[in-house]
């Protein structure tokens, strides 16, 4: 039994050793920044197919937190390849931020396939620190399949309040709770639980 154990672990250690190669060089990084997004594009087709009516119903109701001019600004934190965008009522104007930089090509192409929309601009920035977006500049913030994975989750969500409209704070709250609510119930589920991963 104990050489098997050994064995296992051996066979572990140098499998993951290249891993720890690349990391201890400084580009392992760099490779999984270059390479997700590939991964990601194949596999949000496949997420979306199973959740296209979960999305529809999370998403239905946004033309509702439209601001006066009745068109909605909306930010999409961790848009990854814009998997989202077809969810997204017509005419929002969506801003989107993610730290690589690499999706930007991906987005491109869904910007494409998403005329509906009004394309704003792309930030590459973490929601830890997204001093790029104004104070209270938008009317929906959309967060799918991230807050699982970042450094600081409350930092985040304090930027997410920041950058949020000023609206009656009963609402702010309101709206606030019940896109985390959707997102956690619908999206993240125990995929993206964040205590399955510690
Ligand atoms: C699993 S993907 C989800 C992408 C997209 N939201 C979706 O639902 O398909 C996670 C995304 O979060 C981004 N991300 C990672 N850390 C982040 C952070 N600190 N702030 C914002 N986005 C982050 C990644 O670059 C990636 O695009």
């Amino acid at each position: 039994m104990e050489l098997t154990i050994f064995i296992l672990r051996l066979a572990v250690y140098i499998l993951a050793f290249p891993m720890y190669l690349l990391n201890f060089l400084g580009l392992w990084s760099w490779i999984c920044k270059k390479w997700f997004p590939y991964f990601l594009v194949r596999f949000s087709v496949m997420y979306n197919e199973q959740m296209a009516s979960k999305k529809r119903e999370l998403f239905s109701n946004l033309q509702e937190f439209a601001g006066p001019s009745g068109k909605l600004s909306l930010l999409e934190v961790g848009c990854g390849t814009g998997t989202n965008f077809k969810f997204y009522p017509p005419g929002c104007r969506v801003t989107c931020i993610d730290p690589n930089p690499n999706f930007e090509k991906f987005l491109i192409k869904s910007i494409a396939e998403n005329r509906h929309l009004q394309f704003e601009r792309f930030v590459v920035a973490a929601g830890e620190n997204m001093h790029q977006v104004a104070d209270g500049s938008v009317d929906v913030v959309v967060c799918t399949l991230v807050l699982c994975s970042v450094e600081n989750q409350e930092q985040i969500l304090r930027e997410v309040c920041r950058v949020l409209r000023p609206v009656s704070e009963r609402v702010r709250n309101l709206s606030y709770m019940q896109k985390l609510v959707h997102t956690q119930e619908y999206l993240l589920s125990s995929v993206c639980n964040s205590t399955n991963w510690k």
